[in-house]
């Protein structure tokens, strides 16, 4: 059903096909029934899925990654969809329109995506108005970010300012520091800067938690373009500051591998398929310095369990999707579970955690 879908909505441009999507999750939830008629199609099930990171009980570890639901405005139905959580954003704290069209392209050959947004957002005052968190099963993360006309010398009170305005809503809340679309956004993941901003967060942190009495834990995305190095040097910060979850990883401005595409050369961050084994070499990385201390949400190219696996026995606890779901279409959060299950089984676990303990120790399990 959905790859007939999927020849028509890439009939359309491609940011209009995103939109559509966007239209018909925001008219499935204004009908009465439809919700739980979605939760009753693509909704998951499972105990064995049910896992504890950061804190937060997560249904199942499939999430929607960040870029999607920009305006927080279909949490419902994306929740519907059987996404053990969804992360919403990137939000600014003020309302900025992001860059000019044409900004969203399609490599249909490759599952690719190219986006240059740019943080199109409708700041963080609208977008809580947006959000709707009613009977929610499921986990809410709030990715924010900075604004395109703050110099990186003022980011730190853009991503306080955002942080202090989600902390009473988000069950977590992402730092956005490795969208390739917002000139020098990147230059905050290296040196000074990034344990600047980490110092500033935490702190931030520790006093909402004490007047608001609920933490909400940090997680801090990266992007798939550092060296072994400079990935060492941010999960040195992440361990000193004791920052909850590091997300890896957004897109990339490598082309290799689709040089040969007709839009390969468009700017911009490439996601899906071609960006997979870039990501899970990331966590990889991540998880050897991590040691298990900081839990690691695996992003880049997943479509599959195969693909969901691949991530988690690199070291990821979670895992999020977002080109996925555009080349697999609403039933993704289910199917990758169903065969994440099949896993479990065949290992004779009991649970998720248990047999990803196993299959990390070197056990070899079903492929
Ligand atoms: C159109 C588009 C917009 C995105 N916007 C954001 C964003 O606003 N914030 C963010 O942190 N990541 C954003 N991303 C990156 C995704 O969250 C994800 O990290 C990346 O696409 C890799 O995952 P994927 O291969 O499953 O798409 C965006 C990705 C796409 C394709």
């Amino acid at each position: 059903m959905y790859p007939l879908l999927r020849q028509l909505l890439f009939l359309l441009d491609p940011e209009q096909g995103h939109r559509l999507i966007l239209n018909l999750l925001r008219f499935a939830q204004r009908i009465p029934g439809a919700v739980p008629l979605l939760r009753a199609i693509y909704g998951v099930r499972s105990n064995r899925l049910a896992t504890e990171v950061m804190g937060l009980s997560f249904p199942n570890p499939v999430g929607l990654a960040a870029g999607l639901d920009k305006n927080a405005q279909c949490v419902p139905a994306l929740l519907g969809l059987g996404f053990g959580s969804v992360e919403l954003g990137t939000v600014t704290p003020v309302a900025q329109p992001g860059n000019s069209p044409k900004r969203l392209f399609r490599l249909p050959r490759q599952h690719a995506l190219i986006n240059r947004m740019g943080f199109p957002s409708v700041g963080v005052e609208k977008f809580l108005k947006n959000l709707r968190t009613d009977g929610k099963p499921g986990v809410i993360g709030i990715n924010i970010g900075k604004n395109k006309n703050t110099p990186n010398e003022k980011a730190v009170d853009d991503y306080l300012t955002a942080f202090r305005s989600v902390y009473a809503i988000a069950d977590y809340v992402a730092i956005n520091i490795s969208s390739p679309n917002t000139p020098q956004l990147r230059a905050l993941q290296t040196g000074d800067a990034l344990g600047d901003l980490l110092t500033a967060l935490k702190h931030e942190q520790i006093m909402l938690g004490k007047t608001r009495r609920v933490y909400v834990p940090i997680a801090l995305k990266i992007a798939p373009d550092l060296d072994t190095n400079e990935l060492e040097n941010i999960a040195a910060l992440a361990l000193l500051h004791k920052i909850d979850a590091v997300i890896a990883t957004n897109s990339t401005i490598d082309r290799s591998g689709v040089e040969h595409e007709l839009l390969s050369q468009e700017i911009g961050g490439l996601s899906g398929r071609p960006l997979k084994e870039k990501s899970t070499e990331v966590i990889r990385t991540l998880y050897n310095q991590l040691k298990g201390n900081i839990p690691i949400i695996g992003v880049g190219g997943i479509e599959n369990a195969d693909d969901a696996w691949e991530k988690m026995v690199a070291g990821a606890d979670l895992v999020q999707v977002y080109t996925g779901f555009i080349y697999q279409g609403p039933a993704i959060a289910k199917r990758i579970c169903g065969g994440l299950e099949k896993r479990i089984q065949v290992s004779g676990c009991k649970s998720l955690g248990e047999a990803l303990e196993k299959a990390r120790s070197g056990v070899h399990l079903m492929r």
